[in-house]
């Protein structure tokens, strides 16, 4: 190539140039060691003295001019690199944002949480105890010997003749008796409870429970009735009344059946309540004497009351549900509905 073509085919070539990788290897090409300039500059050896200043001045207006046009075009192409970067990262403020699944609490838990926060404030503590239980905790000790016929209440699941599924929560009471040996109580003890049941929209094998116990001096029955009436207005509304009605439990004397005011129809009689205007809500009683005896207490100086809710029953009542089977297929559709519930 000519010395007097070089800078105009090397600006041509330089503004071509689509990247700064590119850009380099021109740089390369035209001012490398190996580079076309460096070619000419050696060339000066070949020249007469007088020859040599002029090309020499020359040579090195060309490669200055050459540096230069590098150089601007370097600028540009950093700038398009920095654009090409924010344009990638830029955000579009008006797309809609994205939708984050968030879990749900089952309506069980939603349940239990409810009446645990509930009895927490009023000064109870929670109690837990096994689900494979043993005979002595989960019947003897509530009063429920070995042939005694209220056994057929419970259809049971034996693991041998002495241990068992718990058919339901009330050994806590027994167990935390044993423990507090004479001592005042005021427990609740949710959890899970077994039945040799076949399971349909009302019955299942597996269930939940939350059983209350209090125990000191001078409980009445108006104190049970007190704390049941709180239970039914946190759960079922503000507006709630509940009544007591005769029943029987082994381990309470007298056991009470109770009722809530229905809280769809107000008390005026709907299809929910039977048009009763109530509805039966849970189980009580005033523990047992034979209890509280068999269990290290005594029945003069100590009493109290007992009680068992069943958690699907309320969670069904409160939300219309009318299958208990809903609660343990994990359809997302049926769970879903309880999100924000609480
Ligand atoms: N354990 C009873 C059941 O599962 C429920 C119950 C009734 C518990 C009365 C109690 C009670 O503590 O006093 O059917």
């Amino acid at each position: 190539m000519e010395l007097e073509n070089i800078e105009l085919v090397a600006t041509e070539e330089i503004e071509k140039c689509d990247d700064l990788d590119q850009l380099n290897e021109t740089r390369v090409k035209y001012l490398g060691k190996k580079g076309l300039i460096q070619g000419f500059m050696s060339k000066m050896r070949d020249l007469s003295n007088e020859e040599r200043p002029k090309f020499g001045a020359l040579v090195n207006k060309i490669k200055a001019a050459i540096e230069e046009r590098i150089k601007i075009a370097q600028e540009k192409l950093e700038e398009k690199k920095i654009n090409k970067k924010l344009e990638s990262e830029a955000i579009d403020v008006t797309l809609p944002g994205y939708k984050f699944n968030t879990g749900v609490i089952h309506p069980l838990m939603q349940t239990i949480e409810e009446i645990e926060d509930l009895f927490i404030g009023m000064g109870y503590e929670i109690a837990e105890g096994p689900e494979v239980e043993e005979d002595l905790y989960n019947f003897e000790l509530l009063n429920l010997p070995k042939d005694h016929p209220a056994r057929d209440m419970q259809d049971t699941f034996y693991i041998n003749p002495n241990v068992l599924l718990r058919t339901h929560t009330s050994p806590v009471q027994a167990r935390t008796m044993q423990a507090k040996q004479g001592k005042p109580i005021k427990v609740i003890c949710p959890g899970k409870v077994y039945r040799r049941d076949d399971d349909d929209a009302t019955h299942s094998h597996q269930f939940m429970q939350v059983e209350g116990l209090v125990l000191g001096k001078d409980i009445s029955l108006a104190d049970l009735k007190g704390t049941l009436l709180e239970v039914a207005k946190k759960v079922f509304g503000n507006e709630r009344e509940i009544r007591l009605r005769p029943s029987f439990f082994p381990f309470t004397e007298p056991s009470v059946e109770v009722d809530v005011s229905c809280f769809k129809c107000n008390g005026k009689g709907c299809s929910i309540c039977k048009n009763s205007g109530w509805i039966e809500v849970l189980g009580a009683g005033m523990v047992n004497n034979n209890v509280l005896k068999m269990n290290g207490y005594n029945p003069d100086e100590i009493q109290g009351f007992a009680f068992g809710i069943g958690v699907e029953r309320f969670t069904m009542l409160k939300y219309g549900i009318e299958d208990i089977r809903n609660f343990y297929l994990n359809d997302q559709k049926f769970l879903n509905q309880f999100k924000g519930v609480k």
